[in-house]
């Protein structure tokens, strides 16, 4: 019954994305996708590891992973900017930009950890790769620094995010060191 309301919530993002480039003709589309799938990944991420935190009142451990490769899907939308649009599948351009630029590297290493997380989320696999999935926690703090660094200026916007990623941060160490619920 939830799942269907999950699924289109998580999908007006992407509704949004392509009013905006195909209806609004934003100015800079490949900069628009970059900032919209980037900050939707990365919010719907974050949420995904609190939904252990708040399961006593919101259960939706169910679609947990569900919620999750919607959040691979925008990162991988993300990057298909990048490799498409940014770098016109120039694969020269496309490694220079890895090396040169740290920020870059930190996003690839994120996508690539997202990307083993998404491969062994099945049921069968899960079972085995299970205590892989915390690599999440690398990818999260990975992500986090991309993101800081791909701001040129700094603003209210980044302390907030800043804020909001320290209090999660805090929840999820109780959570672990009284060992009350699942990671
Ligand atoms: C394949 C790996 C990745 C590449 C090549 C990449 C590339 C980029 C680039 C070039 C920007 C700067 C855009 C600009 O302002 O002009 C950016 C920003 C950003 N990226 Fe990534 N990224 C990658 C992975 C990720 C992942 C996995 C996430 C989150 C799940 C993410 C989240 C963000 C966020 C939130 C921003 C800031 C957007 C803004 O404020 O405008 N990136 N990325």
């Amino acid at each position: 019954m939830k799942r269907p309301i999950i699924h289109v919530a998580l999908l007006i993002p992407l509704v949004w994305l392509c009013i905006e480039l195909f209806i609004l003709e934003v100015n800079d589309p490949v900069k628009y996708i970059y900032t919209l799938t980037g900050v939707i990944a990365t919010i719907i991420l974050f949420f995904s590891i609190t939904i252990s935190m708040i399961q006593k009142r919101i259960n939706l451990m169910k679609y947990r992973r569900d919620i999750g490769l919607f959040g691979f899907f925008y990162a991988l939308l993300h990057m298909v900017n990048f490799v498409i649009f940014d770098a016109q599948l120039d694969i020269v351009f496309i490694i220079e930009e890895t090396l040169d630029k740290p920020f870059i590297y930190l996003g690839m290493i994120s996508f690539f950890i997202l990307l083993f997380m998404t491969i062994t989320s099945t049921k069968r696999l899960y079972k085995k790769y299970v205590s892989y999935h915390r690599l999440v926690y690398i990818a999260l703090l990975l992500i986090t620094i991309h993101f800081v660094m791909a701001q040129k200026t700094i603003n209210i916007d980044l302390f907030c995010y800043i804020l909001i990623i320290l209090v999660i941060a805090y929840y999820k160490l109780l959570q672990v060191i009284f060992k009350n619920n699942k990671l």
